[in-house]
């Protein structure tokens, strides 16, 4: 198989890196920067429609980031706790499909009801599917996904040879998802971080230097227009 591209990513998974840097550049403390972040959030999901990106993937919380201070992590919990609460109602207006992926057993109560709740809220829409990594790690999600079909073999409902990518696929977290066409990662580290291990195996890749709280819609823009021109073989001879 062998393609110019020549459309649009149709899923674009972000690594929102930068904040921190941002913020100390400034002088401000790390969580003056998580809000600057946030605010980009609101500006790329509403970019998205207009470039032809239907599904958005980003990554909020991984479960590494456990180790930051007590102080940055309530920080982080507390603004998804907020972002949720109001940017709900736009996102519902705006035809946003948002879904969480990520193990939400060491999350707070709060936050997973609101989690939930948008996730209901939202199910109809349809125009362009956000999906929020919250506590998500590919290792983590892929140890999971075992798990879950060890369960199914030992209760006799899962045959295991016939288990095969398809069948891990669909225990993964991003079951709903189609494997991202492009990752970007924002403030110059080449690293995927743990990030969409399993779904990314075949995805472009853009790391720019930009932080994330200077991330914009023009920047956004250029890379989803320069993806259009790659040549993508999926392991085939170009023809
Ligand atoms: C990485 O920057 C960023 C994070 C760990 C948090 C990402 C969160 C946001 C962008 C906030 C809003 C998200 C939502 C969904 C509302 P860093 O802190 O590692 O930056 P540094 O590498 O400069 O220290």
């Amino acid at each position: 198989m062998s393609s110019k591209i020549n459309q649009s990513p149709r899923h674009v998974a972000i690594i929102m890196d930068g904040n921190g840097r941002w913020a100390t550049q400034r002088g401000k403390p790390r969580l003056f920067g998580h809000h600057a972040g946030a605010r980009r959030v609101r500006e790329i999901v509403r970019a998205c429609p207009d470039l032809g990106v239907k599904y958005l993937t980003i990554f909020a919380f991984s479960t590494e980031n456990w180790k930051r201070t007590q102080t940055e992590v309530a920080g982080l919990m507390s603004l998804f706790r907020r972002y949720i609460s109001r940017e709900a109602k736009a996102l519902l207006d705006e035809g946003v499909r948002v879904r969480f992926i990520g193990d939400r057993i060491k999350l707070d109560e709060k936050l997973v009801r609101l989690m939930d709740e948008l996730e209901l809220m939202t199910a109809d829409n349809s125009k362009v599917h956000l999906t929020i990594a919250i506590n998500y790690g590919g290792r983590d999600e892929v140890s999971r996904a075992t798990k879950r079909l060890a369960r199914e073999v030992k209760a006799g409902e899962l045959d295991p040879e016939s288990v095969d990518g398809e069948t891990l696929a669909r225990h993964l977290d991003t079951y709903f998802l189609p494997d991202p066409d492009l990752v970007i990662r924002t403030s110059g580290e080449a690293r995927i971080s743990n990030f969409l291990l399993w779904q990314s195996a075949y995805a472009e890749y853009e790391f720019i230097d930009t932080l994330w709280p200077d991330f914009n819609k023009k920047i956004f823009a250029d890379i989803v227009g320069s993806y259009s021109s790659r040549n993508r073989r999926f392991g085939a001879v170009t023809t």
